[in-house]
């Protein structure tokens, strides 16, 4: 039997502050009929002034951890160690450090290594190839991976495209070392990345390509910014063209496919990756309405909802694709295994 990654764990968190359609339009030249039609999102979850993206990253790592205990039957106080922590968000904490360290910490993991993988909106499944690839080189028998990004923090108030989009949050999950047969187990990857899209999703000041030149940033460049209608196209292409390659690679007829949890960007996107695929859209996971695209936690946040919803249960073939700024894509698949996630703390 080959040596596997597993999932065994899954948590998301939320802020508490929720934005409606109708409260951005009283700031913004919309309306909620615009963003529900062009983009299926109703509200979005954002930060208050003095909360982190590390803030969110340690209520979803915990509840990950919480969900993997009782998935192995273990009890509360059990030991939670992981052997690695891997966060993937695009707003860190600082520049410098990397905010996975301070999550490490924070959740009293011990000095276990900790690191961040940037990768926009494909950050997570980015974080899963890396900790994986651990475990299935021996380099870590458990590993705690985490999606978490506050882009409200970082949009240009007066962009009513950007801020209609996008929401905060995090999601996490465990992998365990197992076996390529056992539910839960990452089946393959197919990863991806084309630079000469950088422009499309970026934000230009505060990296060292503007600090290096000694000249004051151009006013915006401070802010997120999205060339919309060419990531749309190029989203679409992307995730399906992935999700393809994986599942030829996998021998997995796309009939054999149950559930495709995809990035969370806009629901015409996932319809039309559902239509390319020959996929019905009832089998695309869409959480979206209520939480945006939340960047590195779309992913996850989606698959906890899914479970929740009962649309995603034990056996179900799925499939994981995502796609971001870089540009970069990456799929995986697994059958889905027996679990309980644990998006609030325990009473
Ligand atoms: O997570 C990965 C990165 N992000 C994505 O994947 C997002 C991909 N792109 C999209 O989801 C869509 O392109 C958007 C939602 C961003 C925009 O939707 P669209 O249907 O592609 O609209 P558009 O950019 O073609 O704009 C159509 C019109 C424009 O007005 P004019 O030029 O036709 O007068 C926009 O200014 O809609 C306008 N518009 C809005 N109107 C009301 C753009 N945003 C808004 C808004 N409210 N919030």
């Amino acid at each position: 039997m080959s040596r596997a990654a597993v999932l065994c764990g899954l948590g998301g968190a939320l802020p508490g502050t929720v934005v409606s359609n109708d409260e951005l339009a009283a700031q913004l030249d919309t309306t909620d009929r615009w963003i529900r039609t062009r983009t299926g999102i109703g509200s979005r979850h954002v930060v208050e002034p003095g909360e982190a993206t590390s803030d969110l990253a340690v209520d979803a790592g915990r509840r990950a951890l919480e969900s993997a205990r009782r998935a192995a039957g273990a009890p509360a106080a059990a030991d939670a160690a992981v052997d690695v922590v891997v966060v993937a968000t695009s707003t860190p904490d600082r520049l410098c450090p990397a905010t996975a360290p301070s999550v490490a910490h924070r959740l009293g993991l011990g000095h276990v290594p900790a690191f961040d993988v940037a990768a926009v909106c494909t950050g997570f499944v980015y974080a899963l190839a890396t900790a994986a690839s651990m475990i299935v080189a021996g380099l870590a028998e458990r590993a705690l991976v985490i999606g978490a990004d506050t882009f409200s923090t970082i949009l240009d108030p007066a962009d009513r495209t950007t801020r209609a989009i996008f929401g905060d949050g995090a999601g996490a999950v465990v992998l365990r070392a197992g076996e390529h047969d056992e539910p839960g187990a990452l089946l393959g990857f197919d990863l991806g990345s084309d630079g000469g899209g950088a422009d499309l999703i970026t934000m230009r000041a505060g990296g060292s390509r503007q600090r290096s030149s000694g000249e004051e940033p151009a006013e915006g460049d401070q802010y997120f910014a999205m060339e919309g209608r060419q990531v749309f196209t190029a989203a679409v292409l992307k995730m399906s063209e992935s999700s393809q390659r994986l599942l030829d690679r996998l021998g997995w007829d796309r009939h054999r496919l149950d559930r495709v949890v995809a990035h969370q960007a806009n629901v015409r996107i996932l319809h039309a990756v559902a239509e390319q695929l020959g996929l019905e859209e009832k089998q695309i996971v869409v959480n979206l309405d209520r939480v945006g695209n939340t960047v590195a936690a779309s992913i996850p946040l989606a698959m906890a909802d899914a479970v929740a919803a009962g649309s995603l249960a034990p056996g179900h073939r799925v499939l994981l694709t995502g796609f971001g700024g870089g540009l970069t894509w990456g799929s995986t698949a697994l059958v889905w295994p027996d679990l309980e996630p644990v998006t609030d703390d325990p009473a």
